[in-house]
């Protein structure tokens, strides 16, 4: 069963039932997703290993934040928190829009279904009355530029294409508020490249709220409004970038080279201030 279709994950964000509601700040900010001093540890008790420490970030309504940080720095662990498929060990996370989607690096997709048959069951589970589903499915599949895929089966796509499937699976769940968990990062370079443009034109045709984790930093500069970087063991909040390159960017871009070079920079300080990865 793929977690992004889950229905009956309990979740610690607070939803208010209306799709285009926001918190509103103590500084008068609208926020889609607020996450308040969340920590996270795993481990027996009296024995527990923090893995996310003092973790306090917003993401506005129609931003595209991507967090950035070494490998086993908590970033999925915080994202699956977000998506209510786990929960903090203390703090809170509010999603006031509701349930987000969520994609993975791992396409997920049901591979005894067709491409159109995996969005229709997320349509389903949205609650989309049959007879609406498969032009729904169809107008999702053009989204992703893949109209007359329907009744291809998911061996019969490249990756790049399930990674399409996949995102148009996500915005079939009709969320206010998009995780991705390292979605292209087993893809080609070059396929690589399409998808980043793919993704930045979609969202803003959406204006949904992005929240995107990568360990790749020229991807993170190439897709981000803001960049928030992570340290390893616990995960706390390093440093945060506003991005302020227009889009469309290319990731060979000498602004995007530029702040990667200086983003780069501070990650390899924590990775040493860490040892290993
Ligand atoms: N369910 C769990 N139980 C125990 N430890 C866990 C659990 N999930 C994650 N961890 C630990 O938490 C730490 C962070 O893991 P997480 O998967 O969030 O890292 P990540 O930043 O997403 O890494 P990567 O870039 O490799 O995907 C790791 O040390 C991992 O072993
Ligand atoms: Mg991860």
């Amino acid at each position: 069963m793929a977690p992004a279709l889950s229905t009956d994950t309990p979740g610690p964000f607070h939803t208010t039932g209306d799709p285009s509601a926001t918190a509103v700040l103590d500084d008068g900010i609208r926020t889609a997703v607020r996450i308040d001093h969340v920590h996270k540890s795993y481990g027996r008790p009296g024995a527990e290993r923090p893995v996310l420490e003092d973790i306090t970030l917003d993401v506005r309504p129609g931003e595209f934040v991507c967090l950035l940080g070494a490998s086993g720095c908590g970033k999925s662990t915080l994202l699956n928190l977000v998506a209510g498929l786990d929960r903090p060990s203390a703090g809170t996370i509010e999603v006031p829009g509701g349930r987000p989607a969520l994609m993975f690096q791992e396409h997920a997709l049901f591979p005894w279904l067709t491409a159109g048959r995996n969005i229709e069951l997320a349509l389903r589970l949205r609650g989309v009355p049959r007879a609406e589903r498969r032009e729904e499915a169809e107008r999702l599949l053009e989204l992703v530029r893949l109209g007359g895929s329907y009744g291809k089966r998911v061996h019969e796509l490249s990756g790049g294409m399930r990674q399409r499937v996949a995102l148009a699976r996500a915005l079939a769940q009709d969320s206010r508020v998009l995780l991705m968990d390292e979605p292209f990062a087993a893809l080609d370079a070059i396929t690589r490249d399409v998808l980043h443009h793919e993704l930045t034109r979609i969202w803003s045709q959406t204006r949904l709220s992005v929240l995107f984790v990568t360990h790749n930093v020229r991807e993170a500069v190439r897709l981000g409004e803001r960049v928030v970087l992570l340290s390893s063991r616990p995960g706390r909040v390093v440093r945060e970038w506003e991005v302020g390159i227009p889009q469309p960017r290319r990731i060979e871009d000498a602004a995007v080279a530029d702040l990667s070079v200086e983003i780069t920079e501070e990650l390899r300080g924590e990775i040493r201030r860490h040892g290993r990865n």
